[in-house]
Order: C-alpha cells, then structure tokens, then sequence
C-alpha cells in the first residue's frame, strides 16, 4: 500500500535563537542600512535593562533610529496607515519592532503597508502585497503570540467593529530574534496569556486539516516545551530555563501553525475578543479544552489520535500504557482544565463574564480561515452548542 504524502510549503523567517541575543540586534538591524525607526511599547522601554543599551549601540555605531513608543494595546487600522506614512515620508531602511504581538503586528503591517500602496483596510479585504515591505526585525519579549514568525497581522477595523488579518510573505519578518531573557519582565498574567494562545496554537495546527508533515513534528515539539514549561514561568517569572523553553515552544507553534493554520478556537477568539475586550490568550485557553471535547466527539481517527499522543505526553508515562486513545484524550482535556486552574483562571465562559445573550453576536461573527481548516466540521448549530456548552 503507497502512503499519501501531503505536499507543503514552509515559510519562516531566518531565526536567531539564543540567551542575551539583545546585544547582536544592532548588527543584525545594521545589515539592512544605517537608517531605521524602532516601534515598541511603553512597558519594554521602561523596564527592559536591555533598551539603553541598545540605543546607545546604535549611536555609537553612527545608526540612526527613529522611536515610536506606544502603548501594548491592540493595533487598528488607522494607527497602521498612520505609521507607514510616516515611514513612506522619512524613508528608512528597515522597521525594528521590539515587544508582544501587537507591536510586532503593528510594526509588520506598517513596514509592509509602506512599500505598497492603499490604506490597509483594504488589504483586509484580501488584497494582496504587491512589492516587498520594508525590511522588518521582529523582537518578541512575549512567548506566544508568534508574529515574529506568521505572514499576518491582526488589526482592528474600527469602521468595521471586526479583528480582520492582512496576509502577505511580502511583510513577513527578515530576521526573528529570539531572546529568553527580554521575556523574563513579563508578569505573571501576561506569561499565563500568551502560554495559552501558544499552546492553543500548537494543539490546534496539530489537528488541523491543513497540517502537514512537517508542521505535526513542530507541534509535537512545541506541547512539549510548552507543557513542561508554562506553570513554571508563571510561578517564578525569573527562571530563565522555564522562559527559556516557553520562548522555544512559541517559536515551534508558530512554525507550526503559520504552516498549517487553526481551528474553532481561533475561530471564536477574534469576534469574542472585539466584542467583549477581553485577552486573546485568555479567551484561546479557556475555549481550548471545550473544543478539544467537541472535536474528540466527531470521531475522527486522525484526531483522536493526536489528541491520544497529547494525552500521553501531559500526563508522562507511569503505567498508562494501555489506556486507549479516547482515554488519554479525554486526560489531556482535563489535564488543560487543571492547568487552567492551577493559574487560577476560569475554565468557562461565564468566567469571562459571557452569557448566553452575548452568543448571536459573536456568532454572527464567527467565520474565516480558522474555522474552515477546524478537523470537525461546524454549522451556526454546532457552534453555539460550544459556546453553550462551554458556558
Ligand atoms: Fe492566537
């Protein structure tokens, strides 16, 4: 019998990975010209120990860069159109964003919006990038989110009241840098946030149906890092091998899921996170284990399967061996119901202060590429027994 290989193709930016990379940014940045504007956040500025430095490197080095310092809220349209004027009229060199997934978003938006042309709501529509953006140097100082390495950014439109993405190679990031240490500053609830949205993505790239080969083994990797490491970092913020290896296993997710999308949890988070202002991460972790529970009921093989292997590897090896693949299944659903209160954080909907009323509208919403590649297939039916389920 031939088995079916599943063709792919892989995308990633060049990835430098390594404890105390902050002080290779310059050269890294210098490479691409001797003019550059730097995009942060107001937190990273005033308690990065790494910052001054930085700066100063870059003067002594004769680079000259351009600050904009805003606040970590979520990035809209207007903001984007804004900055890459801005880079339109000063011409730089290359774009350097340093902070969590909403500056990167924002600075990858702006940097590829400003070598085409058009607003970028309109390339929310699915338009497509034409020329290459400026060059762009993603900083995470958050391990989850995964801008650093996706193809998209998540805007806001406010015109529309909708979280829509703007997709492109074009603006995806030239160099990721990845330091353990610029995420140590991060409290506890923001390494409880982004850890979930981490390891949500990678679960949910792991049964999707565009997962590929390739994208399975980074996955695979990714839980492992993450489960092992998560609790930890949330519990001592300066264990460097706990964020060490929660950086590690963002930085697999999203190899993973840029390579082989998302699901119904994704699917969910961008309405539910516009209409009730609530963290993306936190709405990704609570949804998780529900709809694990929904996806594990459509019996399908492959996922039962991989979900058997979560199982497996979340509750360790310690005479389990014959258990079933529904049985190590349904473990791993209730093992991230334990996660999530082990950081005490609520395990349902209503925990986020949802209620039933709100279900139509965020149904209404709840459409797009992540729920298209969902291993179960959904109907407005099936999704609203989730929600109802899950409150
Ligand atoms: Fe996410």
């Amino acid at each position: 019998m031939t088995m079916e290989f599943k063709p792919f193709t892989f995308r990633s930016p060049r990835i430098v990975f390594k404890r105390s990379s902050w002080k290779d940014i310059t050269k890294i940045c210098e490479e691409f010209g001797k003019k550059g504007l730097l995009i942060t956040g107001n937190t990273v500025k005033t308690k990065s120990g790494a910052f001054p430095e930085i700066m100063n490197e870059f003067t002594s080095k004769g680079v000259a860069v351009a600050e904009i310092i805003r606040e970590g809220k979520e990035p809209t349209t207007r903001e984007v159109d804004a900055i890459a004027s801005t880079i339109k009229k000063d011409g730089y060199d290359w774009i350097l964003g340093i902070g969590g997934g909403s500056t990167l978003d924002l600075a990858k938006a702006a940097s590829g919006l400003a070598r085409n042309e058009g607003s970028s709501a309109d390339y929310q529509g699915g338009k497509d990038l034409v020329r290459d953006g400026v060059p762009f140097i993603a900083v995470p100082t958050t391990a989850g989110t995964g801008s650093e390495i996706t193809n998209n950014a998540v805007l806001i439109n406010e015109e529309k009241r909708l979280k829509l993405s703007i997709r492109g190679d074009k603006m995806m990031a030239r160099v990721a840098v990845f330091d353990p240490v610029l995420t140590r500053s991060m409290p506890p609830q923001v390494t409880a946030y982004t850890g979930l949205d981490a390891l949500t993505q990678a679960i949910e790239a792991y049964v999707s149906k565009a997962s590929n080969p390739m994208a399975d083994l980074l996955a695979e990797r990714a839980i492992e890092a993450i489960w092992g490491s998560l609790f930890n970092a949330f519990r001592n913020g300066n264990d460097l091998n706990a964020r060490e290896q929660m950086l590690y296993g963002s930085l697999l997710s999203a190899l993973a899921f840029s390579n082989a999308k998302l699901g119904a949890v994704h699917g969910f988070a961008h309405p539910i996170g516009v209409l009730h202002a609530i963290p993306h991460g936190l709405i990704c972790g609570v949804l998780l284990p529900h709809v694990m529970r929904f996806n594990l009921a459509g019996n399908i093989h492959d996922v039962t399967r991989k979900y058997g292997w979560i199982g497996r590897k979340m509750i360790g090896k310690s005479g389990r061996e014959s258990l079933s693949d529904v049985e190590l299944a349904n473990m791993a659903i209730n093992s991230i119901f334990d996660l999530l209160e082990s950081m005490r954080l609520p395990t349902r909907l209503a925990g986020l202060g949802l209620k039933a009323d709100d279900f139509p509208a965020i149904l209404d919403e709840t459409k797009g590429s992540s729920l298209q590649n969902n291993p179960r297939d959904t109907s407005r039916e099936l999704l609203e027994k989730i929600l109802k389920d899950a409150l």
